[in-house]
């Protein structure tokens, strides 16, 4: 057995892996789908998605066109036809009988927990519904929700959509800066909150940020609706903030769900691009319940009946969105949801919930597996793993020795490893082994799922040979594919569809192996991947030069053997701030300061790991700064080819200025 240990691999160790596990035979005989899906969707796409919606969904109006594509790079899928989320999501499960199925296994930080089940699910999803047409919000509309990861995350996004306004999810760990950024470019007239939220045995307050957000002026915020979920003292303004427990609690649970366009919009949900300025990536309807709810079967082979199924991922970014929200409850799946950290009050607590619920099947993040093996396999060896029979893993490359990890110490040596590729922007998976088909190759994405088409493409648009890399496109329109960015057609269109004219540019670089398979090798612009969430270079860079001691900044993602990549900052401090430093001896407060600072404008998670001021930042002739090379200094490495540069010295000074 080769030695295992945590990091990215490079792409020579990759063209080196072997190793591949055919599906277990009893999984292949029960799989939801077999390889003639592959053959079904090439003899006809557009049919194939067809059937999926017809077979997946209920519509209120059957639609009779399937894909539109006139208005490209914007496809409209089912146009014509009519449905509603949350009752494809809720009440159709009920009225099939099952509304005694759970729905939601709630397992709160501190050890609370829930039972919802279908029925008590459209109970409150009714209510909140009802609740939220009260302060003013009307199909069409959007609110912003900003909640720790309890149920009324997911009432809330489900109430929205049942009266046809759009969702603003912003995750609760971004600052009130963000969130009102959001807000703003949204135009949401609502905002539901709690008062806070349980991390790392703490209760941390939610509430204030919104107040501080609302304060900065310039939204069109009415109404604050607050969750109580801490009890701690909470400041409420009258006429504007309004308690879930005297509005929702109180509000009947009768709702007829409102029948929307398959392009009415679903929901908004902010990325980092490779400008400052985050992106609304929009996303309808009809398309992306088609497919969220396809992956589920397909992916992860949900059995309804029988799994207990557990997506880590937060409610605040799109693989919470896809695989908490939609795509498990269109399914009429029994679902885990768990409010905190991995490690509190013990590092063992993910397997202490996989065994307490029966988990069947899990889709977390490498960050996350690389992380409990670096805790050990001691503690998941404290708990009977027995019951899970599919392990899923998003949002970054996974290295083929965390995948083995997985596979041996969480799956048992019998659970089959799909590793997802998809983006925010593909609302739903796309490159994935399917598990009772695929041999799964540790570390690749291998195969776009049927009735997908991808390629990798050269830097002259050529697709490149099996055994070679270069650029990861989709080819073909998708059902689930956004929209658009929210209010910015034009960003929409040179960021995604200009490189490579008439092929969707992911920004992903990616290698066809001897056999076809994709193995993905991580971005290729400016963004970075830190724990499988996506922040951009330049947005730190804003952050930092947002503050006044800063002259310039750069910023590049280090490679990190447990998250991934992580934030390192140059920055250039103004004359006065040298000056000052230099008498006082705060050079070492300055580089906190700066950390805070960047938490407060964008979030705890941007935070850089570490800040280095310089003298200089490398830079072309041009102007543009070589992140390149202080990629080099931040992973240790001498730095490359600086004939480029303007200042050829000015790398060597950094360097100097890094090991004294
Ligand atoms: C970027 C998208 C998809 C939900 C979570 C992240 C990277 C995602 C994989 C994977 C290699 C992956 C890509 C992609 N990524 N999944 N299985 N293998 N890379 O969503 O924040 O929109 O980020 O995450 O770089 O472009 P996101």
């Amino acid at each position: 057995m080769s030695q295992e240990h945590a990091g990215t691999e490079s792409l020579e160790n990759l063209l080196h892996e072997t190793r591949s596990f055919p599906p277990p035979a009893d999984f292949a005989a029960r799989a939801n789908v077999t390889a003639s899906a592959y053959e079904d969707a090439a003899r006809d796409r557009e049919q194939f998605w067809a059937r999926q919606a017809r077979e997946l969904l209920s519509w209120s109006t059957d639609f009779t066109e399937v894909l539109d594509f006139s208005g490209a790079p914007v496809a409209r899928w089912f146009g014509d036809g009519r449905l509603n989320a949350a009752y494809n999501a809720v009440d159709r499960h009920v009225e099939a009988g099952h509304g005694e199925r759970v729905a939601i296994h709630f397992e709160g930080e501190p050890g609370d927990t829930r039972t919802i089940t279908y029925a008590d699910l459209k109970d409150e999803v009714s209510r909140a519904a009802n609740a939220l047409t009260d302060l003013g919000v009307r199909t069409g509309d959007r609110v912003a929700i900003y909640l720790p990861l309890v149920p009324e995350a997911v009432i809330a996004m489900l109430a929205c959509a049942r009266v046809g306004a759009a969702h603003s999810v912003v995750f609760g760990g971004f600052s009130a800066e963000a969130l009102h950024a959001r807000i703003i470019d949204a135009e949401a007239r609502v905002v539901v909150t709690a008062d806070g939220g349980y991390r790392r045995g703490k209760a941390m307050a939610l509430k204030p940020a919104v107040d501080e957000a609302i304060a900065k002026g310039g939204t069109p915020v009415e109404h604050v609706l607050v969750v109580r979920r801490t009890g701690q003292d909470t400041a409420m303004t009258d006429g504007r903030d309004v308690w879930w427990d005297d509005t929702v609690a109180t509000a009947s649970a009768e709702h007829e769900p409102v029948a929307v366009d398959a392009e009415n919009p679903l929901f908004i949900l902010y990325t980092s691009g490779t400008t400052g300025k985050p992106k609304g990536i929009m996303h309808t309807t009809g398309g992306f319940l088609t497919q969220t709810a396809y992956t589920v079967r397909a992916v992860f082979d949900l059995k309804p009946e029988t799994d207990v199924y557990w997506c880590t991922a937060d409610v605040g970014w799109v693989t919470g969105h896809s695989y908490v929200t939609y795509g498990p409850l269109v399914n009429g799946a029994t679902q885990v949801l768990y409010e905190g950290t991995p490690d509190t009050p013990d590092k063992d607590r993910w397997w202490q919930i996989v065994a307490k619920y029966g988990v069947t099947i899990l889709y977390t993040a490498p960050t996350a597996i690389r992380t409990a093996m670096k805790w050990g396999e001691e503690l998941p060896g404290r708990h009977d793993l027995s019951s899970l029979r599919l392990l899923g893993s998003v949002g970054e490359p996974i290295n083929p020795e965390a995948w083995m990890w997985y596979r041996r110490v969480i799956g048992g040596d019998r659970a089959p490893v799909v590793d997802t590729w998809w983006q925010t922007e593909t609302g739903a998976i796309m490159i994935s082994p399917l598990p009772g088909v695929t041999a799964a190759k540790p570390g690749s994405a291998q195969t776009p799922l049927p009735g997908i088409s991808a390629d990798v493409l050269d830097e002259a648009g050529q697709p490149v040979p099996d055994g070679h890399g270069g650029y990861l496109v989709l080819t073909e329109p998708w059902p689930a594919m956004l929209r658009g960015i929210w209010g910015d057609p034009q960003r929409y269109q040179d960021t995604y569809w200009s490189r490579f004219p008439g092929k969707y540019f992911a920004g992903d670089g990616a290698k066809k192996d001897e056999d076809g398979d994709v193995w993905l090798l991580g971005r290729v612009d400016d963004v970075m991947n830190i724990s499988g969430h996506r922040l951009s270079t330049t947005e730190i860079e804003s952050a930092l030069v947002s503050h006044p001691v800063v002259a310039e900044a750069a910023v590049v993602g280090a490679k990190d053997d447990t998250t991934g990549q992580a934030v390192v900052a140059f920055v250039i401090l103004r004359a006065e701030a040298v000056e000052r430093a230099d008498e006082e001896g705060e050079g070492a407060d300055v580089v906190a300061e700066l950390r805070n600072h960047v938490a407060k404008e964008i979030g705890p998670i941007a935070k850089p790991r570490s800040i280095l001021v310089v003298a200089e930042l490398p830079k072309t002739r041009s102007g543009k700064i070589m992140r390149r090379l202080l990629r080099d200094v931040a992973e240790g490495r001498p730095a490359g080819d600086v004939t480029t540069l303007a200042d050829s010295s000015v790398m060597e000074q950094i360097s100097t200025g890094m090991s004294g």
